[in-house]
């Protein structure tokens, strides 16, 4: 019996190593890898500059807290500001932490005006991660039973209904902020409307809210800009990030501008670890490779391929009911559930993984070259086509 907790149905098989796209398990069989570690490995295994920044600091300096400078925290906070419109950052160490992050500035903002109970408006089907906070406002209740009593002050609407964030506005004097994920991932790749975004950026702005985007999951490339919102035509308040920023060391950022930026003071949150020197090293060498090596334009191109390839297979085809998600973060909606098909794609060498019971969602590494991706998607039209 694993002396772990058993809060994963983990997959039969064990990666002892990876390179690149691919990963090789224990007993030295390939995988080609589709889910980056759950949107993590942006730049794939072994990333040679993301290597060597972790070697070179690891030899120089892995923590010393926050209560003296952290350079290459620093340094990465200039160059994410600079990157997203923001102009400050709070470090932690997962996404999780970046959204409690916002949801307490959001807070202290409601408070700083006089607001006792500040609410915050998230969306049905959302995810923002397994922490109280953050689960209570995370739409899914099969994830939160038997976990209440909840974290109080969210208030629930429906995704891409505006006219629901209206009568919230007309209801609810005590809102102080609008929360949510661009592409809705865990709850199955679902995109906000680019001008329902917007209209909620208008209708913060009109009411005091703050715009909050949690970005754990979109940012850091993965939908072809190095943030969802950016081409959108405004800017949020607040964004999050995780997953892709660290290539898979530990690493949350809470961005903020405007007034948000200046909520937080000396005391009012902290993390022992939060950007220490290691963890932003390897981030900054994930920026440098990202903004660097025409990742973004890759990422746009073999989306498409992706997307192509698996839709104009004559036999995955008329399974498939619906393809959502942008860049390299996508979902096919199947017409049926599909419980055996990670199993059976780990059995053919290929990591995909089924989201809401009928989607497959594909987040390959962004440094996918061309001839992968038409492996990933030849094998999973092939799977869908053995349905
Ligand atoms: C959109 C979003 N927010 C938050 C999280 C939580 O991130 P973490 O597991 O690093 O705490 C996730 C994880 O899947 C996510 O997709």
């Amino acid at each position: 019996m694993s002396a772990l907790m058993p809060t994963y149905a983990r997959l039969p098989v064990t990666f002892s190593h990876g390179e690149g796209v691919y990963l090789f398990d224990t007993e030295g069989r390939r995988y080609l890898d589709g889910i980056s570690g759950i949107a993590v490995n942006g730049l794939g295994h072994n990333h040679p500059g993301v290597t060597a920044a972790i070697q070179d600091q690891a030899g120089k300096l892995v923590h010393t807290s926050n209560l003296y400078g952290v350079g290459p925290q620093e340094e990465l906070a200039s160059r994410l500001a600079e990157i997203s419109g923001m102009e400050r950052c709070f470090f932690g160490n997962s996404g999780a932490e970046a959204n409690e992050a916002a949801i307490k500035i959001a807070r202290l903002h409601g408070h700083n005006r006089g607001i006792e109970k500040p609410a915050i408006v998230v969306l049905e089907n959302a995810f923002h991660g397994r922490t109280m906070a953050t689960l209570s406002a995370t739409g899914n209740r099969k994830i939160q039973a038997g976990f209440e009593p909840l974290v109080s002050g969210f208030i629930r609407a429906p995704r891409n209904d505006l006219e629901a964030i209206r009568q919230i506005a007309v209801n609810n004097p005590d809102v102080v902020a609008f929360f949510a994920e661009p592409i809705q991932g865990e709850g199955g790749v679902h995109p906000l409307d680019e001008d329902y975004l917007r209209s909620v950026r208008a209708l913060c702005e009109e009411q005091g809210w703050l715009m909050m985007l949690d970005e754990v999951q979109t940012g850091n490339g993965r939908t072809g800009t190095w943030f969802a919102y950016q081409g959108m035509g405004f800017t949020p308040d607040v964004v999050t990030t995780a997953k892709g920023l660290g290539n898979g060391v530990p690493i949350g950022a809470c961005l903020a501008r405007g007034e948000a930026a200046a909520t937080f003071g000396p005391g009012h949150h902290g993390s022992t670890y939060g950007g220490n020197p290691l963890v932003c090293a390897a981030a900054l060498a994930v920026v440098e490779a990202i903004t660097g090596e025409e990742v973004l334009a890759n990422v746009e191109q073999m989306g498409a391929l992706i997307r192509d390839v698996i839709t104009s297979d004559q036999a995955a085809a008329p399974r498939i009911k619906e393809v959502r998600g942008r860049g390299l973060m996508l979902g096919f909606q199947l017409d049926r559930d599909c419980p055996g098909l990670v199993q059976e794609a780990l059995e053919a060498g290929l990591l995909i993984n089924v989201t809401a019971g009928n989607t497959v969602r594909l987040l390959p590494p962004l440094i996918i070259s061309e001839q992968e991706a038409r492996e990933l998607a030849e094998g999973v039209a092939n799977l869908i086509a053995g349905l």
